[in-house]
């Protein structure tokens, strides 16, 4: 087995069975009190989550985030949580597609076309592994498995604890910009996978071109967390330190959704009152990762099914409960912010 095998192995296995959510901070999620209407004056058929998403119409505002890809145990994954997204109308992102740079004939590993073949099917590569491969085998890469856009992963503090990670960060936004010029009708959406993005960054993304991101901010999982429990010594040691470190997803989806971009709310999306917020501050849509491993080990892909109708469900609910009809429209509902939340909104704009 490669390394890159080996540790992809340990993701998914760390991320079913060990404790690796944030230990001592949240989403912030649950600080957006949305109001109550006790006449709604609707029914729950009059409820509508259809949503569009770039360019495909999803039947529900969700999709399931980067997971995984490239190795014996992702294929199975993958195919079943396609299926599933096609099923359900949401959707999928598969993992890293640097195994696939690497060996040119994993190709069929990330084939999911024929079980998903209307579905918003999304291919992932790292912000750090584009530097270095460059934008045109990427593209390549994406079309050829017939995904119908790119998510980049932004993970440094995950790569400074992982064991062996990248240290240099320099030229992502760089590589981005020439992404983005290479071929502008690509959708491209810029994601972190825990730590949140900042209303700085959003700033250095719109200067080069990007109008997607998923801010995967903290609150859900910790993949500093998660690879601390693959580190020994020192490194764990700091790995220990950091493992709270982030912006929660609350403020950085509001930041990222002022100024204008589509944004993915994800990071510790567990619950439909978790997605209501998320819309209420501004997404687009919301992304859920860490579950569905734990759920699909449960009870496979029968357990992955339910959970997603308990979320969606859940959504439903509040909507009615809050006299709306359409996801858009949670934007509009009144809303009572907590005073964490709203000390870490008030320095958005103002970091800039
Ligand atoms: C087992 C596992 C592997 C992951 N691998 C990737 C990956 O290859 N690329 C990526 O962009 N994100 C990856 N992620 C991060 C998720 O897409 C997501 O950003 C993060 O886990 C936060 O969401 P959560 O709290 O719902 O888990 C992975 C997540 C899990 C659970």
């Amino acid at each position: 087995m490669t390394k890159i095998a080996e540790r992809k192995r340990d993701h998914l296995d760390l991320c079913a069975t060990s404790d690796v959510n944030f230990k001592n901070k949240t989403t912030l999620l649950e600080q957006v009190q949305l109001v109550h209407r006790a006449l709604p004056e609707l029914s729950m058929e009059d409820v509508d989550l259809e949503v569009q998403f770039c360019g495909k119409a999803l039947s529900a505002p969700l999709w399931m985030s980067a997971i995984t890809g490239g190795t014996d145990d992702a294929v199975a994954f993958n195919r079943e949580m396609a299926a599933l997204a096609q099923k359900k109308g949401l959707g999928f992102c598969l993992g890293s597609i640097k195994p696939l740079l690497r060996d040119p004939s994993r190709r069929p590993d990330y084939s999911v076309r024929d079980v998903a073949p209307t579905t918003l099917v999304m291919a992932n590569i790292g912000g750090t592994e584009l530097v270095r491969s460059g934008h045109a085998p990427v593209v390549e890469a994406v079309r050829s498995v017939e995904a119908d856009g790119l998510t980049v992963h932004l993970n440094p503090a995950m790569e400074l604890i992982q064991p062996g990670g990248d240290t240099d960060f320099k030229g992502v936004l760089r590589a981005l910009g020439e992404l983005v010029s290479a071929d502008p009708d690509l959708p491209i959406v810029v994601k972190e996978t825990g730590c949140g993005l900042s209303y700085l960054d959003g700033a250095a993304l719109k200067s080069v071109g990007i109008t997607k991101v998923e801010v995967g901010g903290a609150g859900g999982t910790s993949w500093v967390g998660v690879e601390t429990l693959r580190a020994q010594g020192r490194q764990k040691t700091l790995g220990e330190l950091f493992w709270d470190w982030g912006i929660p997803t609350a403020p950085a989806t509001d930041w990222l959704a002022t100024q204008g971009f589509e944004v993915v709310a994800a990071g510790g999306i567990r619950t439909g009152l978790d997605v209501a917020a998320a819309l209420a501050l501004g997404a687009r849509l919301a992304g859920v990762a860490a579950p569905l491993v734990r759920h699909h080990r449960e009870g496979g892909q029968k357990s992955v099914e339910e959970l997603i109708d308990f979320i969606l469900h859940g959504l439903r609910v509040t909507m009615l409960l809050c006299g709306v009809k359409r996801p858009g429209e949670l934007g509009g509902v009144p809303r009572i912010i907590g005073s964490d939340l709203a000390r870490w909104l008030a320095t958005g704009p103002s970091a800039s």
